[in-house]
């Protein structure tokens, strides 16, 4: 752990704002911590994905869709991987953060299996949420990257890309699995 430091300026009551600062519990003071916060954020996320994916294979009905989900978990327990390799790399601990907003997605897809019958309604409101999962690791290792990118940390921006692509091809093929089988089906069903 980097030594928590007390900007000097924060100690001066002169500075406007400053009293406003004091009352922050600041942890995050330099662009580092800020990177390893973000990483430690997606290193929540997706240990609790590799946790809930299981569960939605379970819950689905079309093959094409559990075969990707469970494609997808394969690829998320290496991108746990990746990630456990950039915090030997920078020498810090991976845990001690909860994605609250991934917490906030597998709740809203467990009350999705919870309210809707399994068949292709249920597949495509997983697919739904699926793809929101996707687009939120997207937005996070997008930003993480260029974090990384600013910092000089080139050999981290390899492997953020290779996880960016692959969560990038999942929503894709979400998106086809959508389009070419679940949709119309679910249509048919009622
Ligand atoms: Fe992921």
């Amino acid at each position: 752990m980097i030594p928590h430091q007390v900007p000097s300026q924060l100690s001066a009551p002169s500075i406007e704002g400053a009293s406003e600062r004091n009352n922050k519990n600041m942890s995050i003071e330099t662009f580092k911590e800020l990177y390893v916060e973000e990483l430690r954020d997606l290193y929540s996320a997706e240990t609790q994905l590799v946790e809930a994916l299981p569960k939605v294979a379970e819950a689905a009905t079309s093959q094409e869709l559990i075969e990707a989900i469970e494609a997808h978990l394969d690829q998320t327990r290496n991108q746990v991987a990746r990630l456990q390799s950039l915090f030997r790399d920078l020498d810090e601990n991976p845990e001690g953060e909860t994605c609250q907003a991934m917490k906030g997605l597998i709740k809203e897809t467990k009350d999705a299996i919870d309210e809707i019958e399994e068949g292709p309604l249920l597949d495509a409101a997983l697919i739904i949420m699926a793809q929101k999962v996707e687009h939120y690791e997207i937005a996070g290792y997008g930003s993480v990257k260029t974090l990384a990118s600013s910092s000089g940390h080139d050999q981290h921006v390899q492997l953020l890309e290779e996880t960016l692509n692959e969560e990038k091809g999942a929503d894709q093929k979400l998106t086809s699995i959508a389009e070419a089988v679940v949709n119309q089906e679910a249509i048919s069903q009622a």
